[in-house]
């Protein structure tokens, strides 16, 4: 019998990803490792020094200088309900969905330092707990050793609609342009995260790819145990 200390699951913006590897985490009772926290807290640190972020991209010593400074009193705490961020003491949370953060997110994690600096931290994570490992290019880049890879992919005008749901809840504006944002947002952000020059979106080699576009969450998390016990039995 195999034993399965890290899986992996990958896809693009609203492929489902988070919320069926919280269900995954919760019902198998491992942690959690939400990556997409990590390049929004950067982005927070980033957008919050003081220094435009031009500056950090043309002396990349000071960005690195910056990031090992920052990290030193950055604790993170990973349970099966995911990833929770303090910075000196202090609870880092809605700042992390800020729209100064949303916009420039995409931007912060094409920076190679940046990936560099987070990858080694989230492997140095893995060597001291089971995990499962939610993002872009865990899979590909950070956990390539992982022993269960699963792709999400899911239909564009899909996953609009699932983030339009979910912003439609939330935000009191005219619902024709909230469409078209959400719309336009997708597009925008499928672009940058697979065209990027550093491990950019792709699917990891061995990877399982599961299309959620007609799935409730509960049956893609039912199709990865499915394929979690088949590894199980592997020798
Ligand atoms: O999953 P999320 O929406 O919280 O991710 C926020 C951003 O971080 C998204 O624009 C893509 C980026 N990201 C990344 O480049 N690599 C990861 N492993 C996770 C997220």
């Amino acid at each position: 019998m195999r034993e399965i200390n890290i899986i992996t699951i990958d896809g693009p913006a609203s492929s489902g990803k988070t919320t069926v590897a919280r269900m995954l985490a919760q019902k198998l009772s491992i942690p959690l490792l939400e990556s997409g926290s990590l390049y929004r807290l950067v982005t927070y640190f980033l957008v919050n020094s003081g220094e435009p972020l031009n500056s950090y991209l043309e002396d990349k010593q000071a960005l690195l200088q910056f990031l090992r400074e920052v990290f030193k009193e950055t604790k993170i705490e990973i349970t099966p309900s995911g990833t929770s961020i303090y910075w000196n003491g202090k609870l880092i949370k809605e700042e992390l969905r800020s729209k100064e953060v949303e916009d420039t997110v995409s931007q912060v994690s094409a920076i190679k330092e940046v990936r560099e600096f987070l990858t080694e931290f989230m492997r140095s994570i893995g060597e001291k707990n089971k995990l499962i490992a939610e993002g872009r290019d865990m899979g590909s880049i950070v956990f390539p050793y992982s022993d269960v890879k699963i792709f999400l992919t899911a239909d564009e005008k899909i996953r609009a609609e699932r983030r339009f749901k979910e912003k439609a809840e939330k935000e009191k504006i005219d619902k024709k342009s909230l469409y078209k944002e959400v719309w336009d947002n997708i597009k925008f952000r499928d672009k940058l995260d697979s065209q990027r020059k550093v491990a950019p979106l792709t699917i990891p080699d061995g990877a399982y790819i599961i299309d959620t576009s007609s799935l409730i969450s509960e049956e893609v998390m039912n199709e990865i145990l499915k394929i979690i016990e088949s590894k199980n039995r592997e020798k």
